[in-house]
C-alpha cells in the first residue's frame, strides 16, 4: 500500500480544519439542535397552557358564570372584591398574550427579515409582561393568596422581577443597545414560562413524591419551596443560555447541554400531557361549553 507524502503532515499545514474543529462542530450542532427542541416544546406547552385559560376563565366568564374561577383556586373570583377580579382578569389576558407571543420574537430569521413585526410584537410583549405582573401584584395586596405569607413574598418578588425584566428589555431595545436588550429579553422569557412550570413542577411532584410536603391552601414544606422554586432556577439557566451563545462551548459541554435540553423536552412533552389528560382537558371542554358541566 503506498502512503501519501501529506499523511505525515499536520492537517493544518494541508489547509484542512484541525480534527478537534470538526468535532467541536458537530458538538456545537447538537447543543443548537437540543435547544431548539426544548424551545418548540416549551411554546407548544405554552400554547396549551394558553387555551386552557382563554377557555376556562374567558369562556365562563363570558358565560356569567365567573365564579366557576374559584374551581381552578378559592377566592379568584369574589364578588366583594370587584378590583381583585379586574386585576387577576387583566393578568390572564396578557398571561396569554405572553404564552402565546414570546417564543416568536426569538426567530432570529424574523427578526432580521421582518424587523417591523419584532418592534411591533415587542411593545405588546413588555406592555403584557409589565400588565400581568402589576395585575399579580395588585391582586397579592388586595386579597393575597391562598398560601399566605410565604406564597405573597414569592408571587410578589416573581412580579416585581417580570416588571423589572421587561421595562430593560424595552429600554435596551429603544437605546439600541441590543446585547443587553436580548439578555433581558431571555430573562423575562424563562421568568413567562415560570409560571407554566409552576404547574408542571407540581404535576411532576405528585406523580413521582405523591404530593409530600404539600399542604392544604398550600401551607407544606415543598409550597414553600415552589412559591419561588418556579421561577428562580429559570434565570440560572437563562444566564447559562446568555453567555453560551456569546462564547462558544468546548465539545464537551456542548454534548452535555444538547443532553441536557433533550431529557428538559421530554419531560415538557410528558407532564403536557398528564395536564391535558388531567384538570386542563376537561376544563377546556367545560369553559368552551359553560352550560354543559
Ligand atoms: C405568563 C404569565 C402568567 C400566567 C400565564 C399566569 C397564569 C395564572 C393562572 C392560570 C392562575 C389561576 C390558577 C390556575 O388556574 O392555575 C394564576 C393565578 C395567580 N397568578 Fe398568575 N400568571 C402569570 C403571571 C403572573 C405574575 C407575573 C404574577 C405576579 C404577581 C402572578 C400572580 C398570580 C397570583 C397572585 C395568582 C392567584 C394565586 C392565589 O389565589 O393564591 N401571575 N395565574
Amino acid at each position: 500500500m503506498t502512503r501519501n507524502r501529506n499523511d505525515r503532515i499536520d492537517p493544518a499545514h494541508r489547509g484542512e480544519p484541525p480534527a478537534a474543529s470538526a468535532d467541536g462542530a458537530t458538538a456545537h450542532a447538537v447543543s443548537r439542535w437540543g435547544s431548539g427542541l426544548l424551545f418548540a416544546t416549551s411554546w407548544i406547552s405554552g400554547v396549551v397552557f394558553a387555551a386552557y385559560i382563554a377557555a376556562f376563565f374567558g369562556g365562563t366568564l363570558l358565560a356569567g358564570a365567573g365564579e366557576r374561577w374559584n374551581e381552578s383556586l378559592p377566592g379568584l373570583h369574589d364578588p366583594a372584591t370587584p378590583m381583585a377580579i379586574v386585576a387577576i382578569g387583566v393578568h390572564f389576558l396578557t398571561g396569554v398574550v405572553l404564552l402565546l407571543l414570546g417564543p416568536i420574537q426569538f426567530i432570529g430569521h424574523l427578526q432580521r427579515r421582518v424587523p417591523a413585526l419584532h418592534r411591533g410584537l415587542g411593545r405588546l410583549y413588555v406592555a403584557s409582561a409589565a400588565l400581568a405582573g402589576i395585575g399579580g401584584l395588585f391582586f397579592i395586596a388586595a386579597r393575597g393568596t391562598v398560601g399566605g405569607a410565604v406564597m405573597d413574598i414569592g408571587f410578589g418578588l416573581y412580579g416585581i422581577l417580570m416588571v423589572v425584566c421587561a421595562a430593560l428589555a424595552f429600554v435596551h431595545a429603544r437605546a439600541g443597545r441590543f446585547s443587553q436588550h436580548r439578555a433581558w429579553a431571555i430573562r423575562l422569557f424563562a421568568l413567562t414560562i415560570g409560571s407554566w412550570l409552576y404547574r408542571m413542577e407540581y404535576g411532576a411532584w405528585f406523580l413521582v413524591a405523591g404530593g409530600v410536603g404539600t399542604g392544604r391552601g398550600f401551607t407544606g414544606w415543598f409550597d414553600a419551596v415552589m412559591a419561588f422554586f418556579f421561577y428562580l432556577p429559570n434565570l440560572v439557566v437563562a444566564e447559562w443560555v446568555i453567555r453560551s451563545t456569546r462564547s462558544r462551548l468546548t465539545p464537551l459541554a456542548s454534548i452535555g447541554s444538547g443532553a441536557l435540553m433533550l431529557f428538559a423536552s421530554s419531560f415538557v412533552a410528558l407532564v403536557t400531557w398528564l395536564f391535558i389528560q388531567g384538570a386542563w382537558g376537561r376544563r377546556i371542554a367545560s369553559g368552551l361549553l359553560p352550560m354543559s358541566s
